[in-house]
């Protein structure tokens, strides 16, 4: 157990978040693929402490059931009325010694919306707190713009941290104070509990403040010290949608710079967007408007953009995909794809493979070298390897109740505007006429021919559409010399 392990976490989310005007609970708002308090219990977790518990209390089931998603190991705790952050981490420890676990280490509390906050941070708080022997040491910012948060402040004479005075309850010269409280701290887990059964509600909210308990930790006799973060954005909290929109640019902004030293190439910043989930391989090209989400993997030289979105979806060393929309899809080596394609989930191309213009796949496997150039649809399907599809195809995979699956063989060729009828399958080898519906299996090798015959009923113009403009250009046509003569 490393020194700096705290016994606890404790993340406080049981606020409404009323500024955000929205029915969804405000940190299960997401940026960057993550809830905002998925964020938090993320960066949390590289602390590894032994118990995370994260405070509910608004939509409380809505809350408590995303977090047995994203961390079933979370624990939770109920705090009926927000009657404070003091009160929150109170209901937070209290879960935890109804669990029978005695609290006695460092605890470690956060907001769950901070999403900014890293692991890295907190680690270093941790480490701070253990060096310095403190009973808390609080995670402090200098802020541009103090205004609505705690204001730290410090014995003019030693620099100590005295007390944390609220925004509501502070004197016009500490409202000048730029040294904000972020809310994170860390605490000796036992000092913590007997300061937290002595703090009150009076100030000018009526709540019980966490923050007081700095201020009766000094008093009776104990260190209280303070960790600057080193980057003040790191600590924003969201409260509307406009510090959600600056926090989802700031941490894609993060998201990129780490990409880019990794040796990814991303050719337009302001206009790329990625999830934390998302990873790239060396000389990777990004271009604008591309938004990369979920688990979506591009391999080395794979070059994505512009204007694609693409979730879950991983592609292959060396592919292209062009102004394309892929979910859950498995790109091969030097395959191409769109412009203007839609790969749905379970389509797996080959490498080498292409899915090209205004082409739609969705649970196809397409083999090595295998080309879908124009304008059709895949679904249900198996095509080998070295197979051309001819244009405007379709696998017609519904029949209003079930679906079908087609098997198109290796180095195929089958003709423009085919519908593929499933269940069916075409040989190695066959080819099919254009403009056929292929209803009955095709052996290998086999030319299919599945269309009505031509018919050309002559002079039907000339005597159903008299003086039309039809029927004069075909009387001019008649008359014209032959050319070359
Ligand atoms: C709090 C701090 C303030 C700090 C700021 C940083 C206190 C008294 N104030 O102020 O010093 O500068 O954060 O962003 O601690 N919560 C509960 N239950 C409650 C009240 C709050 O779970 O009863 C949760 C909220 O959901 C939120 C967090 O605690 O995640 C902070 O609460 P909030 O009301 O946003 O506190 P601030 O006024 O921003
Ligand atoms: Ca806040």
């Amino acid at each position: 157990m490393s020194a700096t392990r705290p016994a606890a976490v404790v993340v406080l989310a049981a606020g409404e978040g009323t500024r955000m005007k929205s029915t969804t609970p405000k940190v299960l708002h997401a940026i960057s693929g993550r809830s905002l308090v998925g964020h938090v219990v993320a960066a949390s977790r590289e602390l590894d402490p032994e118990h995370l518990v994260v405070v509910v209390g608004h939509a409380r089931e809505q809350v408590a059931g995303h977090l047995g998603e994203i961390d079933p190991a979370a624990l939770t705790a109920v705090q009926h009325e927000q009657n404070g952050t003091g009160h929150a981490v109170r209901m937070g420890l209290e879960a935890l010694t109804d669990k029978g676990t005695a609290v006695d280490g460092t605890v470690v509390v956060v907001c769950g919306d901070t999403p900014l906050l890293t692991g890295e941070t907190l680690r270093r708080l941790a480490a701070a707190h253990g060096a310095d022997g403190n009973a808390v040491t609080v995670l402090t910012a200098e802020v541009p713009d103090s205004t609505g948060y705690g204001r730290i402040v410090r014995d003019p004479a030693d620099g100590t941290v005295t007390a944390i005075v609220e925004h509501k309850d502070a004197s016009e010269a500490q409202r000048a104070i730029s040294e904000i409280n972020s809310g994170v701290f860390a605490f000796d887990g036992p000092l913590l509990v007997k300061a937290l059964s002595r703090i009150t509600t009076d100030n000018s909210q009526g709540e019980e403040y966490l923050t007081d308990v700095l201020g009766i930790l000094r008093e009776a006799g104990h260190r209280v010290g303070a960790a600057v973060a080193a980057d003040h954005r790191e600590i924003l909290g969201i409260n509307n949608r406009v510090q959600l929109a600056e926090a989802r640019r700031l941490l894609n902004e993060r998201l990129l710079h780490r990409a880019m030293m990794a040796g990814v190439t991303v050719v337009d910043p302001a206009s790329t967007w990625l999830d934390t989930t998302v990873t790239f391989e060396r000389d990777a090209i990004v271009h604008p408007g591309t938004q990369l989400h979920g688990s979506t993997h591009l391999a080395e030289g794979a070059e994505v953009g512009p204007h694609c979105t693409l979730t879950d979806t991983s592609v292959g060393e060396g592919a292209t995909v062009l102004n394309s929309v892929a979910n859950g899809a498995v790109i091969g080596a030097g395959a191409t794809v769109g412009p203007f394609a839609y790969l749905r989930p379970g389509t797996r191309l080959g490498e080498r493979a292409k899915a090209g213009t205004y082409v739609e796949m969705k649970n196809a496997v397409i083999g090595e070298g295998t080309k879908v150039p124009h304008l059709s649809y895949v679904g249900d399907a198996t095509i080998g390897e070295f197979t051309n599809i001819g244009a405007a195809s379709v696998f017609v995979n519904y029949d209003g109740e079930a679906k079908h699956h087609t098997t198109v063989g290796s180095h195929c060729k089958t003709g423009s505007d085919n519908m593929f009828v499933a269940p069916v399958t075409v040989g190695d080898g066959a080819y099919t006429a254009a403009g056929s519906v292929i209803t009955k299996d095709v052996p290998p090798g086999a030319l299919a021919v599945a269309r009505g015959q031509q018919r050309n009923i002559e002079g039907w113009v000339a005597r159903k559409r008299p003086g039309s403009a039809a029927a004069q250009a075909a009387q001019n046509a008649s008359q014209e010399p032959v050319t070359g003569q």
